[in-house]
């Protein structure tokens, strides 16, 4: 064996030593070594296993147990000393173990190779930072809920084509918000039955001859169950992918939230004052309140997206098995991870404290004819067919532009001149209480309704 390889773990069969450029590109060391707990884990399930099955002795078991406690301790307190030439986590602790407890220790990775270990320890970890994005997305559904509730009442203006359509109940755009985030959850627990299934035991790809049991190992980790087939298991990274699409969706959600925030917050809409510890000032414009913690949002929304692509265009066209590029996988999942629950915290903390200016949202509300369609459903009610009430109200609206007066500000001899059949009682259906009242039914905007979907979302929360 060269020299320069002698401390590489595969060093055996190699005659020159590694390019010292080759040594550093290869290396993985530099990110992976976050996924240190969940390789210690893995290899102390795998070390009970093989004493289980009798290829080590419990004496042995315990030395390995000892040993990556021990390696654990050293790494938390930062005094472990990561080497670029053993290339990943995996070695560096492997041969950190075998400093430690002398030969025992290269008795660990029998009937495994790195990898169905990498892929193991991969969804150890990615099975973690799924429940703690499911409890920061819960955090965030209670806020938004909670807001639903107190501002059940309020009403703004509903937009479509971000122009004024009808009046709606702020609680009720709020629980719109929570419903994405309902979807949000589901989509992250179905994504984790395919996260949580056990590779090791794969060994390199085909298996291994030793007389592992796999279902123990499984059992061990909290694995749903093994890999049917040690091919797909070495190979498989579509949980990564899928795991990336959710959160791509997640900070979809997000950034259309922060979109919405960012346009109320403006001087032109005026319909929400952001908590000042959320935004940040101008250095040069004395007067300027930003909403950063919105707009940043957006716009890691484009690294997300881009992280997707990446891991996509990662595993087109790869052969079966293991292949080199999957080490690629990392930096984009734990970037995954470490944007969406960053974004999520913010806007968990965010949103609770949200102020509302009713009288404002309520002034837009009565610009825009907000109550132009409770008015056609009037004179539907009256047995005008709804074509020829559209068309009556779309001149009360073209009449009501010209003079400056909302629907409900002109007088009733003003309506009845675009239809005889208007009386008085016109005016219950014309008042932006009277409009969203209206929509009582199960998912419309009437404050009733957003008051029973609070109750519904809380009990669900639960
Ligand atoms: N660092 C590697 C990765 O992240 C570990 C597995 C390497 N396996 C191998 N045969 N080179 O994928």
């Amino acid at each position: 064996m060269n020299e320069n390889n002698s401390a590489k773990l595969w060093g055996g069969r190699f005659s020159e030593s590694t390019d010292a450029f080759v040594e550093a590109f290869t290396a993985s060391i530099m990110f992976d070594k976050r996924l240190y707990k969940h390789d210690i884990a893995g290899s102390k399930a795998h070390a009970a296993m093989l004493e289980k099955v009798g290829l080590l002795t419990e004496k042995e078991k315990q030395a390995i147990h000892q040993g990556l406690d021990d390696i654990q301790i050293e790494i938390e307190q930062g005094e472990f000393a990561w080497s670029v030439a053993l290339e990943d986590v995996h070695m560096n602790i492997e041969a950190r173990l075998t400093q430690r407890i002398g030969d025992t220790g290269k008795k660990l990775h029998t009937g495994r190779s790195r990898n169905d270990q990498v892929a193991t320890d991969i969804r150890l970890w990615l099975r973690e930072q799924v429940d703690a994005i499911q409890a920061e997305l819960q955090r965030l559904q209670r806020g938004l809920v909670e807001l639903a509730e107190r501002e059940a009442d309020t009403i703004l203006p509903g937009f479509t084509h971000l122009q004024v359509a009808q009046p709606i109940s702020f609680g009720h755009h709020m629980l719109a918000w929570y419903e994405m985030l309902v979807r949000d959850v589901e989509r992250l627990q179905d994504c984790r039955k395919r996260i949580n299934i056990m590779p090791l035991g794969a060994a390199a790809l085909a298996g291994t001859t030793y007389p592992i049991d796999r279902a123990y190992t499984a059992e061990l980790l909290g694995f749903e169950r093994p890999a049917d087939n040690s091919l797909d298991a070495v190979s498989d990274r579509d949980f990564a992918i899928e795991f990336t699409a959710v959160a791509a969706i997640i900070m979809t959600h997000l950034s259309r939230f922060s979109e919405e925030l960012v346009l109320w917050a403006s001087a032109q809409f005026g319909f929400v004052d952001l908590p000042d510890r959320f935004c940040t000032g101008s250095s040069i414009m004395p007067q300027k309140k930003n909403p950063d913690v919105p707009e940043l949002v957006r716009g890691k929304t484009g690294r997300v997206n881009g992280h997707l692509i990446a891991l996509l265009t990662l595993m087109k066209s790869q052969p079966l098995a293991y292949n080199k590029d999957n080490q690629e996988d990392k930096e984009p999942l734990f970037d995954t991870v470490d944007t969406l629950l960053g974004s999520l915290r913010a806007f968990a903390d965010m949103m609770p404290h949200v102020q509302v200016n009713a009288k404002l949202m309520r002034a837009a509300a009565m610009r825009g004819f907000s109550t132009a369609t409770d008015l056609a459903d009037y004179l539907v009610g009256k047995h005008i067919p709804f074509r020829d009430a559209h068309e009556i109200v779309g001149k009360a609206v073209g009449y009501g532009v010209e003079v400056g007066k909302d629907l409900s500000e002109m007088s009733l001899d003003e309506l009845k001149v675009f239809s005889t059949r208007i009386e008085q009682d016109v005016f219950e259906v014309l008042t932006l209480e009277g409009s969203v009242a209206a929509r009582n039914h199960l998912g419309g905007t009437a404050p009733e309704q957003v008051k029973q979907q609070v109750i519904q979302a809380r009990k669900k929360l639960l």
